[in-house]
């Protein structure tokens, strides 16, 4: 699908991978919804490529509505939906101080899988009635899972389950929606430098980058970009998990 003229919602548009995605849509052509729930960076991003912020908790019913309509209204309904918004958080199933708290795995699972569902359910909604480009297609959708959907660590539990959950929706998504031409795919990034590893020591950085085979370095967002516009780009390309994550796998901890 063409980037030029159509309308984009990119969550959790105001950092990372969702950010550089934002700009690279922006760059070919699209109009850019950037949904998150920080106002703060999701204005700085929208200024800078001529979008629209939009704050929204991407896990809850009415603020999702309430989202894609802000973004619909100035935009038109967008044919192309990446959804980006996650959150990490590590602890063990039973740890030094009991097992781990039920409130604490559902958020995790809450704004990773029931907040990328969301979206894909609104967005497609609107995807499906409008008019089909060639091949008849109307509409894509990219989700963000990672490579712990696979070989989630020690630590895991909660993330790695909301992954696996994106990963295995993709499938059901992409048969359902093929009536209508909306595409389903799903990127598993390996380790990316990103605002999330800010945070870490030279020795954790390079230690991590030790892990990776080739390129022996953490992903650039750019790269996850790149892939996401293939995947827009590509018709073909449907109903798919891609890695990128220079062949990494990662160990048990
Ligand atoms: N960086 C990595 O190495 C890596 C690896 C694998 C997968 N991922 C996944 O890629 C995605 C992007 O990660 P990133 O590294 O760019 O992180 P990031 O923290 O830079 O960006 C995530 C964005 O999501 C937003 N967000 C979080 N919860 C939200 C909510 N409930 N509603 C709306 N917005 C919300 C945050 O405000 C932030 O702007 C995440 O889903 C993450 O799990 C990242």
């Amino acid at each position: 699908m063409e980037l030029k003229g159509n309308a984009a919602i990119v969550t959790g548009g105001a950092s990372g991978l969702g950010a550089e995605t934002a700009r690279h849509l922006a760059k070919g052509g699209a109009k850019v919804a950037v949904v998150d729930r920080n106002a703060e960076l999701a204005e700085k991003v929208a200024k800078e490529i001529g979008g629209l912020a939009v704050v929204c908790n991407v896990a809850d019913a009415d603020e999702g509505v309430a989202a894609v309509k802000k973004a619909r209204d100035a935009h038109g309904p967008a044919r192309i939906l990446v959804n980006c918004a996650g959150i990490g958080g590590g602890r063990r199933i039973v740890g030094r101080d009991g097992p781990y708290p039920l409130d604490a795995f559902k958020r995790i699972i809450d704004v990773n899988l029931v907040g990328t569902f969301n979206f894909m359910r609104l967005a497609a909604a609107d995807m499906t009635v409008m008019s089909p480009l060639e091949d008849n297609e109307r509409g894509v959708i990219i989700s963000t899972a990672s490579v712990a959907a696979f070989e989630g660590q020690v630590g895991q539990a909660a993330y790695s389950a909301s992954k696996g959950g994106i990963v295995a929706l993709t499938m059901p998504a992409s048969r359902e929606l093929a009536q209508f031409g909306v595409r389903v795919n799903v990127i598993a990034p390996g380790i990316f430098l990103t605002p999330l590893a800010g945070g870490l020591t030279p020795e954790a950085k390079a230690s991590l980058e030790g892990s990776i085979p080739f390129p022996k370095r953490m992903g650039h967002p750019h790269e996850y970009a790149r892939l996401a516009l293939h995947i827009i780009d590509n018709v073909h390309i449907n109903g798919e998990c891609i890695r990128i994550d220079g062949a990494v796998r990662l160990a048990p901890r």
